[in-house]
């Protein structure tokens, strides 16, 4: 065989390769994930729900939010269809101006309430 045919099929051996290798990063890209619960066998406590929603995207506008007895005046225990906390995340005109809960923080908020007596 010539040494340019050889030529030839080495580089397209090697730019083969590295087109299967683009393919698989694509595909881990848009890998679907499970819907992640934030510590899912804990009770949801206040201090958890301040740090991964109230005090970066309620507490600049709303300082009740620093408050557990202020929060619940908004809450119907047991009941988060019911609870104007919840519906305003929920319906996404809560935070204002800002992106919308994920679900992980609807489903932590709503968890709280749920478990609330
Ligand atoms: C940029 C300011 C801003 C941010 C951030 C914000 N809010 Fe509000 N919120 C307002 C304003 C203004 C009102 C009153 C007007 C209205 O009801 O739409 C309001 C009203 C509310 C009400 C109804 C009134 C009440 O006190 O019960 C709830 C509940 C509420 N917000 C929850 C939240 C929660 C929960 C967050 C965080 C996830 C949040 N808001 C983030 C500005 C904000």
């Amino acid at each position: 065989m010539p040494i340019t045919q050889i030529l030839a099929l080495l580089f397209l051996t090697f730019s083969l390769q590295s087109c299967l290798e683009a393919g698989s990063d694509e595909a881990s890209a848009f890998q679907i994930r499970e819907p992640v619960q934030i510590n899912p066998t804990e009770p949801v406590t206040f201090a958890m729900l301040q740090s991964a929603i109230f005090d970066n995207q309620c507490m600049a506008c709303h300082a009740w939010s620093v408050n557990e007895a202020a929060v619940r005046t908004r809450i119907v225990p047991g009941q988060p269809e019911s609870s104007r906390v919840y519906l305003r995340v929920e319906d996404g005109s809560m935070p204002m101006g800002g992106p919308e809960l994920t679900l992980e923080q609807l489903d932590l908020l709503r968890r709280y309430i749920m478990e609330l007596e």
